[in-house]
């Protein structure tokens, strides 16, 4: 009855799978069986997530402040640690102000209502994720697609706009998850600057891996962008996220954006775990970097195995299969040698372009890579 009311092809129906945590930080574990499956799959790139030290931070501040901060930011959900973490993140990413946001999805609508109106036509890239798209519903501006990096596209699109009577907003991504790839940030900059535009970059996947000292690639660039979206739920191995921009746009965020006051606080266990993801980043300062190093070595050893080279030079590798139910059986035939990479489809990824989403993280044991060759040696 319910499948008639809402048809959907048998690979292309998603179920919620539940997982149990491995012995180990990169293990997870089918709560059915018993066997330990190698993550391959989470956004956990630095293995924060059950690092001790941020286990530690989030325990205390749950047995001092309380499981939830009890009030939105406006009212009493404000602790000193939640003001801490926005100077240090605000510090870190040389910026003038931080907020904290519930979650990256929250604080993306807000980015984009914060820069735009009913007016304003804002330009994404094509492959931009679903939250901006949201913001761009919410704030009822006009929406463009760009092609993905492509800054020629995007260049022409801007000329064509020279007389708009609102500041048009360019919007995109410093890390594309499911693609693995990233726009010349630089030259988009200098793009916007150039034509008038305000640049939001979501960082979600790129804070704390790339760029100097995993700062984002926003950081360092001389083209001021209007605001940075960033998450702990990836690289910070938490949850809650951020917006970073300068004091006017700040400022007007705290005074206007329902998605900030309207909203329950951080809670002060996810502010601590946050805070000391942030030192462990900032006193490792080659964490970043060294995945990236990993990552081009797995490329590398892919492409010698007949696979087209994943793009990008992140931690995301996507291995293009095309067809929905062939991803599905690719994953199952990983699961099978002990590796978890979870297959995604359309509508996530456009038609045709099924792929197995291998993610690094950075505390994966010797020999993964050979296992992994292994398994995909073996269809
Ligand atoms: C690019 C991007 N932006 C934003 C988000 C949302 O972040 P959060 O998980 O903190 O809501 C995600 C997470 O899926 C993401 O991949």
């Amino acid at each position: 009855m319910r499948d008639q009311a809402f048809p959907i092809h048998p690979a292309r129906r998603r179920r919620l799978r539940s997982w149990d945590s491995g012995r180990e930080p990169w293990q997870l574990r089918d709560p059915s069986g018993t066997r330990q499956l190698l993550d391959l799959a989470s956004n956990d790139y630095l293995g924060l997530s059950r690092h001790p030290t941020v286990v530690a931070a989030a325990m205390e501040a749950m047995a001092s402040d309380g499981v939830g901060a009890g009030g939105s930011r406006l009212i009493t959900g404000t602790r000193p640690r939640h003001l801490e973490l926005e100077s240090g993140l605000a510090t870190w990413l040389d910026r003038n102000r931080v907020l904290l946001f519930p979650s990256g999805f929250q604080a993306n609508i807000a980015a984009v209502t914060a820069l735009s109106e009913r007016h304003t036509t804002v330009l994404v890239d094509r492959l931009i994720h679903h939250s901006l798209l949201a913001g761009i519903r919410t704030s009822g501006a006009r929406l463009q697609r760009f092609a993905h990096n492509d800054l020629q596209d995007l260049d022409q699109r801007l000329q064509r706009l020279k007389h708009a009577t609102t500041t048009p907003l360019v919007v995109t991504e410093s890390l594309f998850s499911m693609e693995g790839t990233s726009p010349d940030l630089k030259g988009m900059a200098d793009l916007c600057a150039h034509h008038g535009a305000h640049l939001l970059v979501d960082e979600a996947h790129g804070l704390g891996v790339l760029g100097p000292e995993g700062r984002g690639l926003c950081h360092g660039l001389r083209q001021p962008v209007a605001l940075v979206s960033g998450t702990f739920g990836k690289a910070f191995g938490s949850g809650g996220a951020f917006l970073a921009g300068d004091n006017t746009t700040m400022e007007r965020l705290l005074q206007t954006s329902g998605a900030f006051r309207y909203t329950t606080a951080l809670a002060p266990p996810l502010v601590a775990g946050a805070q000391a993801a942030l030192n462990l980043i900032q006193s490792n300062p080659t964490w970043g970097s060294e995945l990236c190093q990993r990552s081009e070595s797995w490329r590398t050893a892919l492409m010698n195995q007949g696979w087209p080279r994943p793009p990008g030079s992140g931690p995301v590798l996507p291995l293009l299969v095309g067809g929905d139910q062939d991803a599905l059986d690719l994953q199952q035939e990983l699961e099978q040698a002990g590796l978890l990479s979870v297959a995604i489809r359309p509508p996530t990824v456009p038609e045709g372009t099924a792929r197995l989403r291998l993610v690094l993280r950075r505390d994966l044991p010797e020999g993964t890579l050979e296992q992994l060759l292994a398994a995909l040696c073996a269809r």
